[in-house]
């Protein structure tokens, strides 16, 4: 069918099902296939989503296998154990990565030639992973990166000030995990910078809203078991911006070649250009000095990670 629009997501739990409703109901996409290891769940789930149809925009919605793969736009894996109450991304990596990589075989069987997005965490890990094990150009593997992070930074300032988390512009960057930092001299509020509105922002206050951010995982795990909204949220403007070629500006977690922060071989969060094609241009954030320590900081507990991990 000509421009018809198709997502394979692989994964249909707390997350992946969070992000099905969420291309459903905002209409991103004609075609919609769920894959997961329990197939009566995506049956169920399928036909749970078509009966919300009626209200929206019609789309085809259903329970997938992987050689449905093939003529894909985009394949968003978010299958693998996730967190425990106490448990950090990193703890994940090694039974994470022997589910994707089987994940991956059955993809690459297809003639799969559209544009991974990995939300399942360690998620920078798992993007290079997916990079390496299916030869894909990076520009066609991306991670959901510091997107969720960078919502909840803007969403924290925005409640902080009083104004809407739409007029609040700055990032998260770093692994998406316990060493991200808020990359503070670039946040801005209706393009006045933030201290014009907060006043001087000391070290102390600076962390409040680093803990709030960073451990926002932590505290909704042990509320309620898992995240889901704002991933899928985040996973779904991800997913809308790729259809649309929008050239749109995102936290995503990509490739860095050597070209940017003076980062090489390691996947990590920041802004991108994103477009049909996958990422088109890092937008790499000027920096302070403290701010790059950190981004270097942040890269190597993921290097560390990836020369343990069998990729
Ligand atoms: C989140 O940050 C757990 O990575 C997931 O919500």
């Amino acid at each position: 069918m000509p421009n018809n629009k198709k997502v394979i997501l692989v994964g249909d739990g707390a997350v992946g099902s969070a992000y099905a409703f969420s291309l459903v109901n905002q209409g991103i996409g004609n075609e919609l296939g769920i894959i997961d290891v329990d197939k009566r769940r995506t049956e169920g789930d399928a036909l749970d989503l078509k009966h919300a149809l009626p209200f929206l925009s019609p789309m085809k919605v259903y329970s997938a296998d992987y050689s449905d793969c093939g003529d894909a736009d985009v394949i968003c894996i978010t299958a693998g154990t996730a967190q425990k109450p106490g448990e950090t991304r990193l703890d994940l990596v090694s039974r994470n990565l022997r589910i994707l990589k089987s994940i991956l075989g059955e993809i690459m069987k297809t003639d799969f030639n559209g544009i991974f997005l990995i939300a399942a965490n360690p998620v920078d890990i798992l993007s290079y992973a997916t990079m390496k094990w299916t030869g894909f150009p990076p520009e066609r593997v991306i991670g959901s990166g510091t997107s969720l992070d960078t919502a909840r930074l803007r969403q924290t300032v925005a409640e902080l000030i009083d104004v809407e988390a739409g007029s609040v512009h700055g990032y998260v960057l770093g692994e998406h995990g316990d060493s991200e930092f808020i990359a503070w001299s670039n946040i801005r509020i209706g393009n006045l910078p933030i201290e014009s509105w907060t006043g001087p922002l000391d070290a102390e206050k600076k962390e409040a809203v680093l803990a709030k951010v960073r451990d926002a995982a932590y505290y909704i795990i042990e509320r309620k078991g898992a995240t889901a909204y704002g991933v899928a949220s985040a996973l779904a403007r991800i997913t809308r911006v790729i259809l649309n070629n929008e050239n749109a500006v995102l936290p995503l977690s990509v490739y860095m070649d050597g070209s940017n922060y003076g980062l090489n071989d390691v996947y990590v969060g920041t802004p991108a250009v994103l477009g049909a094609n996958g990422v088109v241009k890092i937008a790499e954030v000027p920096l302070n000095e403290e701010e790059q320590k950190a981004m270097e900081n942040s890269a190597g507990v993921l290097r560390e990670i990836l020369d343990d991990s069998f990729i």
